[in-house]
């Protein structure tokens, strides 16, 4: 090794020691004969000094620029009082340079490394390697290093079994279009990336592996946003001859060994809430609430449906519904003009308009609350769980657009006006008790609310049988919440072929269709498969959370930006006509 220490880890404890040192430059202040140098590695910064009674040494300070590399050897001595810096582990000491080397030159980087830079993200994106020299990202790295060794080691110490499953799969669809590989053996047929290891470690689970866990890349090409990467990463589970109960038992001792592990965090795992997803939908309009922010959304259909108020009458005869959010102390923070913003940005979930009332003195006043007499004002104050100097924010009309309304409204709100509950910084929550199937208006059909293979609450299963509305019944799944993000997701598994198949017709598939699709799991199933459950954890979101981050970019080394490209190879690219004529593939070219 050349280096005796890592640069940013030196402080008092090794005063007078000689150490040897390596790393990039950070800044260099050059006063003449006497040069400061801040010197970076993975563990922090250190200031080198160098001077005139080290000629040598001073010649190669002067040469240096930003991102140089350097080696050098050194005394570690106390800083002068006026250069003490309490902000770093270092900040008490300097180097004082006796030999120094430089062990490569560097460019000047297109943007500084340093946190809170200032630069375009697909700048970043292009530079990534630049990027990641940045403590912040070093340190997010790192985080999500942890988040994996602490779960294998969980993992290990309670007999689950690692096993890696194929990357070069077949279509298993968890309702995102898949990435396919054409097959040069077999011209126009195709691999597709796993969207999850779902098929296969249920298989393991009928091969009688009975715990499963696999750090897992799953594939999906679908919209990105903040949280979703086309490749991501699953920390992903299957157990057999468990309850869902008992399986969420064991994700919530799992979760606090995470949390001590990776942030010192002490979870109570007795206290995490269990809501049904009709509660969560009614109570925060979402199925992943965010239960940091201390206000609910109400419903007020009974209230006003015979008010004067046309647009509230008139969505309860129509089959909709009114509801409402009283943002805590917004009458004072709100103008005319925010509301219309507000107004404008919920059009994209079908809005139609923004209904508000502000409360003061006990009443409501604003240009509708004309509409509702005394008695009605004071009956929708007190079902609003409204206080005077409240803003009430309305939605009125299709159950679902009313619900994604205020739900943004509820996060939007509550961050403008700071009333996030920072005392309970880690709020998980599990969702249980889903719909088995949902609407897809992508599709225009109804498709599994979780994935075709999960099982249905034991007293809806006649609702599968002839003559029955599939859509009522609801699912052995849940899903585990952390701060309004979807963590984590998992069901116990149909492992019986007769329910599977009818399954798969209640989703529209053709007996033919479902055993073109999935006959190897049906058949297997006829082989004696145990009941089984599980979930997958997403690694990313996990650690952007941990981290403090907003964006899974931030803790991935190499993301996609939110075209699904890779600036810096500038993946995808086009291939050579050759490669396509050897998989025998015809790409009419675009110029
Ligand atoms: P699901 O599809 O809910 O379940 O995925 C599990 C978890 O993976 C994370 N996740 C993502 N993270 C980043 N980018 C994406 N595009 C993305 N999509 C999902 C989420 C999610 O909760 N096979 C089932 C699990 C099971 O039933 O055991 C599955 O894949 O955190
Ligand atoms: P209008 O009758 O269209 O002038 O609307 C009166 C008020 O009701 C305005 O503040 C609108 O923004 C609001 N509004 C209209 N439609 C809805 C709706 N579906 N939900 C909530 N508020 C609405």
């Amino acid at each position: 090794m050349k280096r005796t220490n890592y640069a940013g880890l030196i402080d008092e404890t090794y005063l007078e020691q000689t150490v040897t040192l390596t790393g990039w430059v950070q800044k260099r202040r050059d006063f003449g004969d006497l040069i400061f140098v801040d010197l970076r590695d993975r563990e922090g910064i250190v200031q080198l000094t160098f001077n005139a009674t080290n000629a040598a040494a001073l010649s190669v300070a002067e040469k240096v620029r930003s991102e140089y590399v350097l080696k050098i050897t050194g005394q570690v001595v106390k800083r002068a009082e006026s250069q003490l810096n309490t902000k770093i582990k270092s900040g008490a000491i300097e180097i004082d340079v006796t030999e120094a080397e430089i062990l490569s030159t560097a460019k000047t980087p297109p943007f500084y490394i340093e946190n809170d830079v200032n630069a375009n993200e697909e700048l970043k994106l292009q530079y990534r390697y630049l990027d990641l020299r940045r403590p912040e990202m070093q340190r997010n790295l790192r985080i999500r290093s942890k988040i994996m060794s602490s779960a294998m080691h969980f993992m290990d110490t309670h007999d689950f079994i690692n096993i890696e499953t194929p990357i070069l799969a077949k279509s298993t669809p968890e309702g995102a279009r898949d990435y396919l590989v054409p097959s040069r053996v077999f011209p126009g047929s195709f691999y597709a990336l796993p969207q999850s290891p779902q098929l296969f470690k249920q298989l393991l689970m009928g091969a009688g592996f009975d715990r499963y866990f696999q750090i897992a890349r799953a594939f999906r090409d679908e919209d990105l946003r903040g949280d979703r990467q086309p490749e991501f990463t699953q920390m992903d589970v299957e157990t057999s001859f468990m309850s869902a109960d008992e399986i969420r038992e064991l994700v919530n001792e799992w979760v606090k060994a995470m949390m001590n592990d990776v942030v010192g965090f002490n979870l109570d795992t007795e206290n995490i809430p269990t809501l049904t997803w009709q509660e969560s939908m009614d109570r925060f309009g979402t199925d992943k609430p965010d239960l940091r922010i201390p206000y609910e959304i109400k419903d007020l259909s009974e209230t006003v449906k015979n008010s004067d108020f046309g647009v509230f009458a008139n969505s309860v005869k129509d089959g909709g519904v009114v509801k409402v959010l009283a943002v805590p102390g917004g009458a004072n923070h709100y103008s005319r003009k925010d509301i219309d913003k507000l107004t404008k940005y919920i059009e994209r979930f079908g809005a139609k308009g923004l209904a508000w009332m502000k409360v003061a003195e006990g009443a409501l006043t604003g240009p509708i609350a004309k509409f509702f007499n005394t008695e009605m004002q004071s009956e929708l104050i007190a079902k609003s769980d409204a206080n005077d100097g409240d803003l009430l924010l309305f939605g009125a009309g299709r159950m679902d657009i009313v619900s994604a309304t205020l739900d943004y409204l509820r996060r939007e709100t509550a961050k403008e006006l700071d009333l996030i509950d920072q005392t309970n910084p880690w709020a998980f929550a599990w969702i249980v008790d889903w719909p088995l199937f949902e609407y897809s208006e992508d599709f225009d059909r109804w498709i599994a609310a979780h994935h075709p293979f999960t099982m249905p609450n034991e007293e809806d299963l006649h609702y599968l049988n002839e003559g029955e509305d599939p859509h009522k019944a609801h699912a052995q799944s849940y899903d585990l919440v952390l701060n309004g993000y979807e963590l984590g997701s998992g069901s116990i598994r149909i492992h019986r072929m007769d329910i599977q198949e009818k399954m798969l017709k209640a989703l529209g598939f053709t007996k033919e269709k479902a055993h073109e699709a999935f006959g190897f799991l049906l058949e297997g199933m006829e082989y004696g498969f145990p009941p089984m459950g599980g979930i997958a954890l997403g690694l990313d979101r996990l650690a952007m959370l941990l981290a403090g981050q907003e964006n899974i970019r931030e803790v991935i080394a190499f993301p996609k930006n939110s075209r699904a490209t890779e600036p810096m190879t500038e993946a995808p690219t086009r291939v050579e006509s050759k490669q396509l004529n050897e998989l025998g593939l015809f790409v009419p070219d675009a110029e």
